[in-house]
């Protein structure tokens, strides 16, 4: 597989994507977009890799957003296209079946917030940058920034910085919710492959199910997410890694999960 605007590298069960438009500050034009899509339907169908890292090449941005040249050649139509494309690459990413991890080393704005929501963590450099703002540009955000925000920080928060367009550094990201860590600049590949490594070491069923109960249980009635946690519950005790699970335990050892 061969691209013009990603870099994909996989190795140990961890595929690292980075977005590869430095001179751009990794800005997402469509091209970008249309290549995410194709790195993470291979990643989702290759059973060899566990995990995957999102990230943006040259150190100093994440992604800076949609590009704006092409964004500005939107009308009606196109608009909704435009959308619609970031909408199936940040569904792709949220359902993926394995966990997706944004090492977000810079600046991570519009549609690259949009896209670091999408993934399952978020570990952030204590230079990012990151916000909604859309709003100065005369639009909103349209890769599902106002629902995927307003339910991962409080709804207040979100509504403010989608309003304002305020970019925010990475200390108040964490306070808010917004990233699950902050790690000095240098250090953030290393602290994302640590995480990485937890994540491996788990049973991916168990892995995919409670990503499945989060993401869809918490969108449904009450008793119907309840309902589906028991179902993905009973699948994990019929499984080799249960019985692993609970051996170890037993016998005061490590447990060594095999995925079936
Ligand atoms: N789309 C296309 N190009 C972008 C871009 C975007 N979203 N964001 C940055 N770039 C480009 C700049 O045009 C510039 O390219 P050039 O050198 O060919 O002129 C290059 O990246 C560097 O950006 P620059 O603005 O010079 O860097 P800076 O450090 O002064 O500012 C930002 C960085 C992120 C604050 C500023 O680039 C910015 O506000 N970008 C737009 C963010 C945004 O509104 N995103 C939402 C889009 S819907």
């Amino acid at each position: 597989m061969s691209f013009e605007c990603i870099m994909v590298e996989k190795s140990g069960g961890v595929a690292r994507v980075a977005i590869n438009r430095p001179d751009k500050l990794n800005a997402l034009n469509i091209n970008t977009i249309k290549e995410l899509i194709e790195a993470f339907t291979d990643i989702r169908d290759d059973e060899a890799t566990k995990v995957a890292v999102l990230t943006g090449e040259g150190g100093k941005s994440f992604a800076a957003g949609a590009d704006i040249p092409e964004l500005s050649g939107q009308g009606l139509v196109g608009g909704k296209v435009f959308s619609e494309r970031g909408h199936r690459l940040c569904n792709l990413i949220e359902n993926l079946g394995k966990p997706v991890i944004a090492a977000v080393n810079g600046f991570a704005l519009g549609g690259g917030c949009e896209i670091a929501m999408a993934c399952t963590l978020r570990i952030a450099s204590d230079k990012a940058k990151m916000g909604q703002p859309e709003i100065n540009l005369g639009t909103i955000p349209g890769y599902g920034g106002t629902v995927r925000l307003s339910r991962l920080v409080p709804r207040g928060i979100a509504m403010e910085l989608m309003l304002t367009g305020r970019v925010i550094k990475a200390e108040e990201a964490l306070a808010i919710g917004l990233v699950n860590q902050v790690v000095p600049h240098d250090d953030l590949e290393d602290e994302v492959m640590k995480l990485a490594g937890v994540l491996i070491s788990k049973p991916p069923f168990g892995v995919k199910a409670i990503m499945e109960a989060v993401n869809h249980g918490t969108e449904m009635a009450f008793e119907e997410g309840c309902r589906l946690e028991q179902d993905l519950f009973a699948i994990t005790c019929g499984m080799e890694d249960f019985k692993e699970g609970m051996s170890a335990f037993l016998e005061k050892r490590d447990a060594e999960f095999k995925g079936s």
